[in-house]
């Protein structure tokens, strides 16, 4: 183990990175060699919401040529976690306690899963939800690539600076906002972005803002009107995710049974305990320890087909609680999407009444995000199933074009290999969309959607340059589809019977 432990470390230190690229990426290029046999593809980047952030492209889509941006609006997961609640309580405790039980003798001498003797997991009761540093890190480096990014939609760095101004430049205007959801991963994934993307006299010490020109505001998970653009589904009674699971499990006892025969053949003893929810662990594991401590164990016991087959199961998982298969995810999905459409339009004027000189702690949202006017890019910090529930309602991955478009219900005794559905390049730790309206000098305005860095074609609003949306095309698409799905009350209101 130790051994193993020492190869990795090494390994990671000759991939140095030239570029900036978040701890993730790094990783990445090099095929995990270690294990009993090759591994080609990175674990860590088929975890679905377990995946600590990547990239899944290098660069960028660029813009049509000719084209700059006008203003963005963006929708981001907050960073890794140090495990989830409920996968802790349904998957991960168990197993834990499983082994920290088992009689020791059971567990080989020697070979690759002998480190179980001595296993003490990093992940906790008492650290579950919270951000890691490693969550840190990679919200600061988000910062540092959105800046890069769409520098020309940030306030400038001088602004606000005593040094370069005499006077305070930033007191005339109302502050910038970011807006993040109210629970602490949300907020502080958003102070770390601060960090990252403005300059210490405008980020303040700690990521909050300066107050003048910078602000981050929390919107209240509860608060009735503002929830709904960035916790949805918190404001729905009928959202609920335990459904979801049957499906899941019903891929995960065609795929789990596979992995445990294999192992049968290396820890017998052990294997006989292990049920197909030990093996979901166990890949999870992977995830959250990588997050926790850098490296696990688990990321090198299974083979490339088997992560595809978790990654299966998440993504049929996620189809049925937050993608296409929820009735619910449209609804959900229009009231940010909405929002940004307004923001994207950018026509009203603030009327912010100004801008609070000194503040302690968070400010409230005095207004709902749709009144600012005053920023061009607009940022929001929220949790895994609002980037779901975005794309559905932006009909992204549906195309008909598509072998198996992501509306198509996920088959169960089988992996559909070239899916459109894949929840690993939506909804990683800070996954991201952003809707990017742009300008062309002779052909006026268009919108595309960005997932992750990548275009991705909204169907049915895709008349615009390569594939984008004509402005005033996605200003009505927004509208009919807002109106389609603008019931609230009696999808998200529980029957009561
Ligand atoms: C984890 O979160 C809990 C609840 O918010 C908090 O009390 C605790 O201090 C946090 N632990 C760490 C290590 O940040
Ligand atoms: C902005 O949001 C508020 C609260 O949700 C809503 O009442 C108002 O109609 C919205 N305005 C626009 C222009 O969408
Ligand atoms: C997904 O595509 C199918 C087939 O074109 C279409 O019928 C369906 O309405 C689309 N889903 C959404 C949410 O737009």
């Amino acid at each position: 183990m130790l051994v193993s432990l020492t190869l990795a470390a090494a390994a990671s230190a000759l991939l140095a990175p030239a570029s900036a690229l978040p701890a993730q990426q790094q990783q990445q290029q090099q095929p995990f060699t270690i294990g009993p046999f090759q591994q080609q593809i990175n674990p860590l980047k088929h975890l679905s919401a377990i995946s600590p952030f990547f990239i899944p492209n290098q660069d960028p889509t660029p813009l049509p040529k000719g084209c700059h941006l006008t203003r963005v609006s963006l929708l981001i997961r907050h960073s890794s976690i140090l495990g989830n609640d409920d996968e802790y309580e349904q998957t991960m405790g168990p197993f834990i306690e499983k082994i920290a039980a088992m009689d020791k003798d059971k567990i080989p001498e020697d070979g690759e899963w002998a480190f179980l003797r001595e296993w003490k997991s990093p992940i906790v009761e008492e650290n579950l939800e919270n951000l890691s540093q490693r969550g840190k890190k990679d919200a600061k480096f988000l910062g540092k690539y959105i800046r890069k990014q769409y520098d020309e939609l940030f306030p400038s760095k001088n602004e606000g600076d005593l040094k370069k101004n005499k006077k305070k430049t930033g007191a005339s205007k109302p502050p910038y906002k970011v807006w993040t959801a109210s629970s602490a991963r949300d907020i502080e994934t958003a102070k770390a972005y601060i960090i990252g993307s403005f300059p210490s006299h405008q980020s303040g010490d700690d990521g909050e803002g300066d107050g003048d020109v910078v602000q981050l505001v929390k919107v209240p998970n509860k608060a009735r009107d503002w929830d709904r653009s960035l916790t949805p589904h918190k404001a729905c009674d009928a959202f609920e995710k335990l459904s979801s699971l049957e499906p899941a499990n019903q891929w995960l006892s065609v795929y789990a049974p596979r992995i445990r025969e294999r192992l049968g053949g290396r820890m017998p003893k052990v294997v006989k305990e292990l049920n197909d929810q030990d093996i979901l662990a166990m890949q999870m594991l992977c995830g959250y320890e990588t997050i926790a401590q850098g490296d696990s164990p688990f990321c090198r016991l299974f083979t490339d087909e088997e992560w595809l087959d978790v990654e299966y199961y998440f993504d049929v998982r996620f189809h049925h609680m937050m993608g296409y298969g929820s009735h619910l995810a449209p609804y959900l999905g229009m009231p940010w999407t909405k929002t940004a459409k307004h923001l994207l339009a950018g026509k009203d004027t603030d009327n912010d009444g100004g801008h609070p000189k000194a503040f302690k702690g968070l400010p409230g949202p005095k207004l709902p995000p749709n009144a600012t006017h005053t920023q061009l890019l607009h940022p929001s910090f929220t949790h895994r199933e609002s980037p779901a529930f975005v794309a559905v309602f932006l009909n992204l991955f549906n195309s008909t074009s598509h072998a198996h478009p992501a509306s198509e219900t996920p088959a169960l005794d089988h992996r559909v290999p070239d899916r459109a559905w894949r929840t690993s390049h939506v909804v990683s730790f800070l996954g991201h969309i952003a809707l990017e309206r742009f300008h062309h000098k002779h052909n006026g305005d268009y919108v595309r959607a960005v997932v992750n860095g990548k275009h991705e074609i909204m169907s049915g609003c895709e008349d615009g340059l390569d594939g984008s949306c004509k402005w005033k095309t996605f200003h009505d698409w927004i509208d009919e589809r807002a109106q389609r799905w603008s019931d609230w009350e009696s999808v998200c209101d529980k029957k009561k019977d």
